[in-house]
């Protein structure tokens, strides 16, 4: 029986600080209900004190959005935390998020903060948020490189002052699997359900979905993710990776309906203007395509036999040919089909010949209407 695990969406922010991007407040809107209807859990719609334009988005998706939690994030000052508060009001569960860099390299550098006046700043701002919002979520930026002992004390010092998320994020996406595991599992121990744990991965190292996975393995009850894995430097967590591990292997139940995912990563690649690789998993062109011989005549045979997560999983209507000269006679065959050519007797060896020709000249894939093209010169055969 696997356990639920709660879904918080940051396109709207972390998503929105890949470099060059501005989403502004009509399609923050749009997006926001397109991941109402994804069916997570919270959407952090962006960081109000950043500038007037990202508070007023806030506030219109907070009095759009009625399905799930909207959450405004702030650092840990009075300002940041009234510009959050304002911007969530109107929404029907607002969830106020305050971060704080806690590890040495963070207070001494960036804040100049020594570790009493950072604990005392947490107490402040967190009881400030919860004096207007019932959720407040507190998160340890640069958790994963925070020394245990002081990150404890943060995270009490934000209980004692209402909290009720603790957010332990691998800011700089340098944990490996089994270290963050360690370090959720730590944190879920000494919260002791006192508040709910959440999980933030970044991708510097390509592991923040296996980290988001081992962290709800570890008790994290809270994953933070982005839309195709959009965000800060290489990225957040993917939503669509880390919904689709949760869903085949058993990991947790996420809530998400998957097969939204192909229509909602390509309407945020389109408003962010970051297109998404031909071979991301889940996502990508290449995803559900099959080029080889082997491989298409294995998926003719059985679409199983080299595909693990079905298609029809994620909302994408089925697998695709991509012919190319590694690609076999029975995919010539299925494709000319697919494409209402009846290739009559031994014709299909001719269109098959000829094909191989054509595809050895070739540096990219021969298309459909290439492939018509050969068929015409090679049998004659119109469409049937
Ligand atoms: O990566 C990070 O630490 C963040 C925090 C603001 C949660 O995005
Ligand atoms: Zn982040």
């Amino acid at each position: 029986m696997s356990v639920d695990v709660r879904i918080f969406d940051t396109t709207l922010r972390d998503g929105e600080q890949t470099p060059g991007v501005h989403v502004p407040s009509h399609h923050k809107v749009e997006i926001a209900r397109m991941l109402e209807a994804f069916g997570v859990s919270t959407i952090e719609a962006g960081f109000p004190a950043s500038s007037p334009g990202d508070k007023a988005a806030v506030a219109t998706v907070a009095q759009t959005v009625r399905g799930c939690e909207v959450a405004a994030l702030a650092r840990c000052i009075a300002a940041d935390v009234d510009a959050a508060c304002a911007a969530v009001q109107a929404a029907e569960r607002p969830v106020v998020h305050v971060f704080l860099g806690v590890s040495d390299i963070h207070l001494s550098r960036k804040l100049r903060m020594n570790r009493a006046q950072a604990i005392r700043a947490i107490e402040g701002c967190v009881s400030r948020a919860r004096a207007r919002v019932s959720t407040v979520q507190f998160s340890a930026e640069d958790a994963t490189r925070t020394e245990r002992v002081f990150l404890r004390q943060c995270v009490e010092a934000a209980l004692n002052s209402g909290a009720t998320r603790i957010n332990v994020p691998d800011t700089v996406g340098c944990a490996l699997p089994h270290e963050y595991a360690a370090l959720i599992r730590d944190i879920v121990r000494f919260v002791d359900g006192a508040a709910i744990v959440s999980a933030h991965c970044h991708d510097d190292m390509g592991l923040a979905t296996a980290n988001t996975i081992a962290a709800i393995e570890a008790g994290a009850q809270q994953v933070e993710v982005t839309v195709n894995g959009i965000g800060e430097r290489a990225g957040n967590a993917a939503a669509e990776q880390v919904g689709v591990v949760c869903a085949m292997k058993g990991v947790a139940h996420t809530g998400l309906d998957l097969t939204r995912i192909a229509e909602l990563s390509r309407r945020v690649a389109e408003v962010t203007g970051v297109p998404v690789q031909p071979n991301r998993a889940v996502i990508g062109a290449n995803a559900f395509a099959h080029s080889s011989g082997i491989h298409q005549d294995g998926i003719i045979k059985e679409a199983a036999s080299y595909e693990f997560v079905p298609p029809s999983l994620v909302g994408v209507p089925g697998h695709t040919f991509v012919l190319t000269a590694s690609s076999g006679r029975r995919a010539i065959e299925y494709k000319a089909r697919e494409m209402g050519f009846d290739l009559p007797g031994n014709a299909a060896d001719a269109v098959y010949r000829e094909f191989i020709v054509v595809a050895q000249n070739r540096c990219g894939a021969v298309s459909d209407a290439d492939l018509a093209d050969i068929i015409r010169r090679t049998v004659g055969v119109t469409v049937a």
